[in-house]
C-alpha cells in the first residue's frame, strides 16, 4: 500500500472522489473526522485562505502525529454567482442552510429572457474548490472551476447542495468548459447537476480539476 493521505471532511461523497484519483497513483485516503469546534473556520473572502487556515489547525490532529509521513489533505469549495458580485462565496454552507437554493432562485429572479442562450450569460455562476495537502512541512494548493449558470427553477434528484440549481456549460472534446450558449461534446442539455447521473456531474467537476492540479505537481508515490 502507498502513502496515507488523511482527508479532513465529513462528507464521504468528497472521500470516495479522492479515493478514485488517488488510488491509481499509489495513495491510501482515509478520512479524517475531528471533533466539532476542533477547527475554526476564519472569516476571509478567499476560499485558498479559508482551506490554508484549516490546514494549519489540522496537523495537531493527525492520529500518527504532525511529523509522521502521512499527508494531511483538505478542501473548500463554494459557488461564486456573477451578477451578486461572487456571493455567496465563502459564505456558501451557511447560505444553503440559511436561504437555500429557493432564496437563491429569488434573488435571481428579475434575471429572465426567453433567450436561452442570453439566460445562460445573465446567470452566470461558477462553482470553485481548492485542495490543500500538507506533506512533511511542505504545502501544495490545487484549484478547480466549474463555470455555469443558475436555472430558474430546482430540479431534485442527484448530488447534493446547489446542485439542484447548477448548471453546467458544455465542455468541449478535450473536457474543457465552454462559453454560455456554446455546444460541446459533452453537455447536460440544460439541465442542473441535481438531473445527472453522478458519472456527468463528474466530468464537469470543480472537484476533480482541484484534484487534477494538485497531485499533477506532486513527485509519483
Ligand atoms: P464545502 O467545501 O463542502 O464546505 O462547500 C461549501 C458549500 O458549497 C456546501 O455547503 C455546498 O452547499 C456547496 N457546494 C460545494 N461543492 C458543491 C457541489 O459540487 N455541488 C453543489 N454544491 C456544492
Amino acid at each position: 500500500m502507498g502513502r496515507k493521505i488523511w482527508f479532513l471532511t465529513g462528507n464521504i461523497g468528497k472521500v470516495e472522489e479522492a479515493r478514485e484519483h488517488l488510488t491509481p497513483l499509489g495513495y491510501e485516503v482515509s478520512q479524517l473526522i475531528v471533533p466539532k469546534d476542533a477547527i475554526i473556520e476564519p472569516q476571509s473572502d478567499s476560499i485558498t485562505d479559508v482551506a490554508m487556515a484549516k490546514i494549519e489547525q489540522a496537523k495537531s490532529h493527525l492520529p500518527s502525529g504532525d511529523n509522521s509521513k502521512d499527508m494531511l489533505m483538505i478542501e473548500d469549495a463554494g459557488l461564486f454567482i456573477d451578477s451578486l458580485s461572487g456571493f455567496p462565496g465563502v459564505y456558501s454552507s451557511y447560505v444553503h442552510q440559511t436561504i437555500g437554493c429557493e432564496g437563491i432562485i429569488k434573488l435571481l429572479s428579475h434575471l429572465t429572457t426567453e433567450d436561452s442562450v442570453r439566460l445562460a450569460s445573465l446567470r452566470s455562476a461558477e462553482f470553485r474548490a481548492v485542495t490543500v495537502l500538507w506533506d512533511d512541512g511542505e504545502v501544495y494548493v490545487g484549484n478547480g472551476k466549474c463555470p455555469g449558470y443558475i436555472s430558474t427553477s430546482i430540479v431534485e434528484g442527484n448530488g447534493f447542495g446547489y446542485d439542484p440549481i447548477f448548471v453546467p456549460y458544455d465542455l468541449d472534446s478535450a473536457g474543457d468548459s465552454l462559453s454560455a450558449g456554446e455546444y460541446g461534446e459533452v453537455s447536460t442539455h440544460g439541465s442542473p447537476f441535481g438531473g445527472v447521473e453522478i458519472t456527468t456531474k463528474k466530468k464537469f467537476s470543480h472537484r476533480s480539476r482541484a484534484l487534477n492540479d494538485l497531485f499533477n505537481q506532486l513527485p509519483s508515490a
